[in-house]
């Protein structure tokens, strides 16, 4: 029977299960929905069969869709608690740092104190397989926002693009840290919570209907990386790694400091200020964010302890 079916075919069989009950979590399917961001994503050369790829995208869409409706319902209920006044607003947004999902888990105070050399690789290589990348993502969002937001997300994307400085770029800067501690990332060997969280966050930040979304998860990161960044670095100077090698972690403990009361301020309470529906957008995708993070801690800690 199968030799009957094209390739086309038998990829579009395989990827569609009516009555199983899908898990939208496990390894299997952020795996699929992975992959198919590396390569939709990928500047490429014309498709040979476009109208196939078109096909295949719609599908995959909607995978992504189901994905991202079952993250929106698990934080709807905290998302009601969001103020609609942009000063209340920013003031509820900074209380995730100390209040979101997964935060202060106690994982970080493992990194920077106790964690091996094999222990802290394993991490980083689920990260880095896992990295949808600040700059694509900030890029993606910024896409026809208003003047003054679009500013703030020029001034973090210039940041990120080491201010015209390649040595200096984010992106290359983690490269650094995975090439001196060979840790060959694979979606293969990733666990589908670090990949959940990359493709939770590709989602939002192209699909223009969740911009706002967008908009609140790169926040959320902002906001909450300064504290594991510090632990990371902490942790990678005292297993002897250079303070070359772990800059990206020792720069995002401070930098993102700045990066982060400059995103509430400039984007965020301006988001908010001119349309108060926002609120509602913003808290969503920062709550979503902060889900897909506690949701690898859990994961992270059960392969580690
Ligand atoms: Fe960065
Ligand atoms: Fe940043």
């Amino acid at each position: 029977m199968r030799s009957l079916l094209s390739d086309s075919m038998l990829s579009t069989l395989d990827r569609y299960k009516p009555n199983a009950a899908e898990d939208l979590f496990s390894d299997d399917v952020q795996q699929r929905l992975a992959r198919w961001n590396r390569q939709r994503l990928a500047p490429r050369l014309p498709d040979r069969d476009r109208a196939k790829s078109i096909r295949d995208d719609a599908e995959m869409l909607q995978l992504q869709d189901r994905f991202i409706e079952a993250l929106r319902r698990e934080v709807a209920g905290r998302v009601a608690d969001a103020p609609p006044d942009p000063r209340c607003f920013v003031s509820w947004f900074e209380s995730l740092k100390d209040h979101g999902p997964g935060q202060n888990d106690p994982l970080f105070a493992w990194f920077e104190h106790e964690a091996s050399l094999e222990e802290m690789r394993w991490y980083l290589r689920q990260e880095a397989a896992g990295e949808a990348g600040f700059d694509d993502l900030t890029a993606y969002t910024q896409v026809k926002m208003p003047e003054r937001i679009k500013l703030e997300l020029a001034r973090n994307y210039w940041d990120e693009m080491g201010r015209g400085n390649a040595k200096a770029m984010h992106g290359p800067m983690l490269q650094r840290l995975v090439d001196a501690l060979e840790l060959a990332p694979a979606i293969e060997n990733t666990v589908g919570e670090s990949l959940a969280l990359a493709n939770g966050m590709t989602a939002m930040a192209t699909c223009r209907d969740l911009a706002w979304h967008a908009l609140g998860a790169l926040g959320a990161i902002e906001l909450t990386a300064p504290g594991r960044s510090a632990a990371v670095a902490a942790g990678l100077k005292r297993l002897g790694v250079t303070a070359r090698d772990r800059l990206y972690f020792d720069l995002h403990a401070v930098l993102d400091v700045k990066h982060s009361a400059a995103w509430n301020a400039e984007a965020l309470a301006p988001a908010v200020a001119e349309d108060p529906n926002r609120a509602r957008a913003i808290a969503e995708g920062a709550l979503m964010r902060l889900t897909c993070g506690a949701r690898c801690f859990e994961r992270y800690r059960r392969e580690l302890w």
